[in-house]
């Protein structure tokens, strides 16, 4: 039997697609609980640069600049280098291989029907035209997941579809591979001889944050985000344009639209909050005042992030960039190398030895 390593901190393995610049919904949705969990877990941050090619195979350049931007708005909001580990995915050969061993563990039509690749399809208009590696990408984070052995996946609410599939396959690969019994509590796979532990997602503290159209959930491409990276003028601009629902400016406001639902995120005086809630409920104030409300709020909450990108600009932070995701690649293949040797074993693939020149 292969051992595992010294195990100190439970680990997580989160990530993003590299399709653009984070916004706001994703510091809420998860990159807030990535930063706050990163001394008490031993944290992976994965680029998931593969599975943006399963819409974009045409356009390499275009992956490329954003596999760079996504670190540097990571960096930004304090995922920090020193203590958790760039995962680039391209560059951990394992998780290809678990793919293709994972893929034989689900119903081709489970994963057709899986809601979230739906909704992608949707959302981005792929009809049927879409690549075979799309469908096959909810397999592959999967394997992303399992890799690391994860036992917590700091997830925005639209993969929780995703994290489900990854529980199912563990608990399969454990059931048929290591002997767990199918009975077994899903906090008990490895003690029971699993490779895999069963893991938990964790959706963040908003799980749904509405666009500046009041309406749809914030994203890209929707054309409704409030990025990261906004400058000051930009925001002010954004905050302007918040659909608030309201007819005329005496009118009784709803104190749950998107303004408040932003101020409610943004802004860390509660008392003010409620209090201004209560007077726009009442109509005793304008749209106008609490937006910009919101804009200083938001403003306030991004000024550091935007210091910290800046410091990351040009041809001088991709080579920093490059830099850490290229250090970090030994350690995250030595753990998903381990799995894979495990996970083999476990299915009587045990035949090589082989070690990776990192
Ligand atoms: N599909 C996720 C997204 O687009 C990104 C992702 C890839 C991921 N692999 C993962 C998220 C593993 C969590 C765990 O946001």
């Amino acid at each position: 039997m292969v051992r595992p390593m010294s195990n100190t901190r439970p680990r997580i393995l989160t990530g993003d697609t590299p399709t653009g610049r984070l916004h706001l919904g994703h510091w809420v949705g998860s990159l807030e609980n990535r930063v706050r969990l990163q001394d008490q877990y031993d944290c992976f941050f994965l680029i998931a640069n593969m599975h943006a090619f399963t819409t974009r195979a045409e356009k390499p350049d275009e992956i490329r600049r954003d596999t760079l931007e996504i670190v540097k708005d990571w960096l930004a909001v304090g995922i920090d280098p020193e203590r958790s580990t760039l995962v680039l995915q391209t560059e951990i050969p394992a998780i290809a291989e678990l793919t293709w061993l994972f893929a034989m563990l689900v119903p081709f039509n489970r994963v057709m029907r899986n809601p979230t690749l739906k909704a992608e399809i949707d959302a981005k208009d792929l009809g049927d035209h879409y690549s075979f590696g799309f469908p096959l990408y909810a397999v592959g984070q999967c394997a992303d997941i399992l890799a690391f052995r994860a036992q917590l996946v700091p997830v925005g609410e639209d993969q929780l579809a995703h994290i489900e599939m990854c529980r199912e396959i563990a608990r399969r690969f454990d059931h048929l591979y290591c002997g767990v019994p199918t009975t077994t509590d899903d906090a008990d796979y490895p003690a029971k001889g699993g490779v895999f532990p069963v893991p938990q997602a964790l959706v963040g503290r908003i799980a749904r944050l509405v666009g500046i159209d009041g309406v749809q959930k914030m994203s890209k491409s929707l054309g409704n985000a409030i990025f990261l990276s906004d400058e000051p003028g930009d925001l002010k601009k954004k905050c302007n344009k918040i659909f608030t629902g309201r007819q005329a400016a005496t009118d009784p406001g709803d104190p749950n639209n998107a303004l408040f639902q932003y101020l409610r995120a943004f802004e860390p005086d509660a008392a003010k909050v409620a209090d201004l809630a209560e007077q726009y409920a009442k109509g005793a104030v304008g749209d106008g005042a609490v937006k910009g409300e919101v804009a200083g709020a938001i403003d306030r909450f991004l000024a550091p992030i935007r210091e910290r990108r800046r410091a990351l600009d040009g041809k001088p932070g991709d080579a920093k960039v490059l830099e850490i995701l290229r250090a970090h690649m030994t350690k995250a293949n030595a753990v998903a190398e381990e799995t894979l040797r495990m996970a083999k074993a476990a299915m009587k693939l045990d035949y090589g030895r082989r070690t990776l020149g990192f």
